[in-house]
């Protein structure tokens, strides 16, 4: 399975896809890394394994759609099953999404559908949730609302400060998202995806 990461910041997530290739918990290959960001720190950890990344720079196209086409010239030259959203913060343009229908796929650290979009940790903790979830998601043209593939959901406990918090729900990610690789066929057909 050839696996397109897409990025914007710190890229753990795409550090786990990556450790659970090499500890050969999944069967995968990561392809490249294209990031919106040029000093994003995953692409420091993508060098470190000798991954080619690529910055897209929106700033110098005169679109969205304009910077999206450059990003797929880059993405089919190698041919990915998906394209693996990994905190990448830029929303994705109905062109992008429909060319690559199907085969895009995206964490959102909430138990969705609630609290889609930005500060979603925050968006729970403001409602004074107990319990918060981390979702992978298809993504489509609607904001963080494509089909669900998996969620897990978590208990929070009143004496757990933010960064506690934070690094829990990170650490579900990281699981949740390998465990969605690994059984992506499985999860497909129970839920009647083609
Ligand atoms: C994750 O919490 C993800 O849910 C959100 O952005 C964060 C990215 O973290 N969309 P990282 O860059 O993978 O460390």
């Amino acid at each position: 399975m050839r696996l397109c990461i897409l990025a914007s910041g710190s890229g753990s997530n795409f550090e786990a896809i990556q450790t659970a290739i090499l500890e050969e918990e999944l069967s995968a290959e990561i392809v490249c890394v294209i990031s919106d960001k040029m000093d994003a720190y995953v692409h420091k950890r993508a060098h470190k394994h000798e991954i080619p990344t690529y910055f897209i720079n929106f700033k110098e196209h005169p679109t969205r759609a304009a910077a999206e086409h450059s990003m797929s010239l880059i993405i089919d030259t190698y041919n990915p099953d998906y394209i693996v959203c990994a905190g990448y913060m830029k929303i994705l343009g109905n062109d992008f999404v429909n060319k690559y229908s199907g085969k895009i796929l995206n964490i959102h650290p909430s138990k969705l559908p609630k609290y889609k979009g930005l500060n979603a940790l925050q968006q729970a903790l403001d409602n004074n949730e107990k319990e918060i979830g981390v979702s992978v998601h298809y993504v489509d043209e609607s904001l963080d609302g494509g089909r669900i593939l998996k969620q897990v959901v978590f208990p929070i406990y009143e004496d757990e400060s933010l960064s506690e918090i934070e690094s829990k729900l990170h650490q579900h990610e990281h699981k949740l998202y390998v465990e969605v690789l690994k059984n992506i066929r499985e999860i497909k057909n129970e839920k009647g995806i083609n």
